[in-house]
């Protein structure tokens, strides 16, 4: 096999392009609309991009989770699903496929990340006990709190730094995992959880030297070490890219040898194998044999848990495509092109460039607007405005108030803004790029939101807000004199 290693590719200018190494065979029509047109759909969603409706949008970068392309051959092997309660043939197929890439035997599958967290919280969790990790994701947090378990958050000191040149910062801290060792004791610690390209710190990932590091340390105190794989492909990537050991190495060697380290990995399928579903993997008969019974309660019959046999199908086929370099080089590298060249040109987002989206800090893009004022949600509604992109507001609207009712204020304000996997092209990045750039030069009429009606519980996701002042119509008066017609 030609050596696809590097999928960026050198232009005659010097330039180097992420091209795209697949070609199109189904599309979907988009819509950009008039800047009226997008104005009022974000009126009428509250300034709530959760809100909208794909009608109205344009880009749809709001996440990654379920929202990939599939390829011709994951397609394909949807027709051959074979329906079964139990002992289906696509489940078989699929448990083959993930025992290859992930090098575990006993394969749980669950409806999706969620799914498996409450199972693994449910069985290994006792009440006071803690979970180091290198960050947490929001649903792995309230599962094991629901449990009674606490987080511990063991990020290095680069972390949630936005600027930085660190390449893994998503690295648990090994001097700070000893003393919550030192201090806990073997006891007091359900399990060491490491997350690949930590999703919440802008999608970092860990290098291998520093899963080794925690491998070692989980021994010393016979600790567990569960790794949530959701964006396995990826760390596994940017390990190849970044870490001279494997520079050369296979993806799948690398896949293989990072769940070695761990005695179960779970996975929403929704980010890797770009299907809709979820698993737990194990290589312990006494581990599998704890969860089997959680499993058929909560999800359904061993050999569905939950999914649709369609979703299986794809999944084996999916989760062998994540081992080829140029389907899983094509997310993060679209990011890279896109972290680059807004770095270089001064707006402030999170680098190096990691996995999932490009992150851009709200607080050093609109330093005027207090964090109680929201600017990543207002940064969002504003991108929404101008450009017909939908991100998503990782700040302090997704956080919670205390018992003063309070903000509690977020650590770091991000705008998100996720590259599903093979589903967007270069122009339509440039295209987000070039909006982004100019909204950074007109930051200054970009204003706050608050709340029209704030739920209690996930205010994120229902919430609705409104702009403090006449920001957008001065916002839109100004796209207008700068870009005419044009949409
Ligand atoms: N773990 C990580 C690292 C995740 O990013 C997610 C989901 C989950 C677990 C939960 O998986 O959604 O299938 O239940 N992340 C999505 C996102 C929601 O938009 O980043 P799920």
């Amino acid at each position: 096999m030609t050596n696809q290693n590097n999928t960026t590719i050198k232009f005659h200018s010097g330039e180097k392009i992420p091209v795209e190494l697949h070609k199109v065979r189904i599309v979907q029509k988009l819509f950009l609309k008039p800047i009226e047109e997008r104005y009022k759909a974000i009126e009428e969603a509250g300034y709530n991009t959760f809100l909208l409706n794909t009608k109205d949008i344009f880009l749809d970068q709001l996440t990654d989770s379920g929202t990939n392309a599939m390829s011709d051959n994951q397609i394909s092997s949807m027709l051959q699903a074979d329906d079964a309660y139990a002992g289906s043939q696509s489940f078989y197929r699929m448990e083959e496929a993930a025992r290859e890439v992930f090098g575990k035997h006993y394969v749980l599958p669950v409806h999706q990340g969620r799914a498996a967290e409450n199972i693994i919280s449910q069985v290994f969790i006792k009440k006071g006990q803690v979970i180091p990790m290198n960050y947490h994701f929001t649903t792995t947090k309230e599962h094991m709190e629901l449990n009674g378990g606490k987080v511990l958050e063991i990020y290095t000191d680069d972390a949630l730094k936005i600027k930085s040149d660190v390449q893994f910062k998503g690295n648990i801290d090994i001097d700070k995992l000893k003393a919550v060792f030192e201090e806990h004791g073997t006891e007091g610690v359900a399990f060491v959880r490491m997350e690949a390209s930590t999703n919440l710190i802008g999608g970092q990932p860990f290098s291998m030297q520093n899963m080794r590091d925690v491998r070692a340390l989980c021994d010393q105190y016979n600790t567990m070490l569960v790794l949530d794989a959701s964006l396995i492909g990826e760390n596994a990537y940017m390990i190849k890219q970044r870490e001279e050991e494997f520079k050369n190495a296979d993806i799948k060697d690398i896949l293989n040898e990072m769940c070695e380290y761990s005695e179960l990995v779970y996975f929403s399928s929704r980010k890797v194998s770009s299907t809709r579903g979820g698993g737990i993997l194990t290589n312990s008969e006494d581990l599998y044999l704890k969860m089997r019974d959680l499993l058929v309660l909560f999800e359904g019959f061993l050999t569905y848990g939950g999914m649709s046999v369609r979703e299986i199908e794809a999944m084996a086929v999916g989760l062998i495509e994540t081992c080829d370099d140029t389907v899983i080089s094509q997310s993060p590298s679209f990011i890279k092109y896109a972290v680059d060249n807004l770095d270089a040109s001064g707006v402030p987002v999170i680098t190096p460039a990691g996995a999932l989206g490009c992150h851009i800090d709200a607080k050093g893009f609109l330093p005027h607007v207090p964090q109680t004022e929201y600017p990543a949600g207002a940064l969002a509604s504003a991108l929404f405005i101008i450009s017909g992109i939908r991100g998503m507001e990782r700040g302090t609207i997704s956080s919670v108030r205390d018992e003063n009712g309070d903000d509690i204020l977020a650590d770091v304000e991000l705008l998100r803004l996720a590259f599903p996997r093979r589903v967007f092209t270069l122009s339509q990045t440039m295209f987000a790029v070039d909006r982004v750039k100019w909204l950074y030069e007109n930051r200054n009429l970009v204003g706050g939101l608050e709340w029209i009606q704030e739920p209690p519980l996930l205010r994120f996701f229902m919430g609705t807000l409104k702009p403090i002042g006449d920001w957008p119509q001065k916002l839109i008066a100004k796209f207008k004199e700068d870009f005419g017609d044009s949409l």
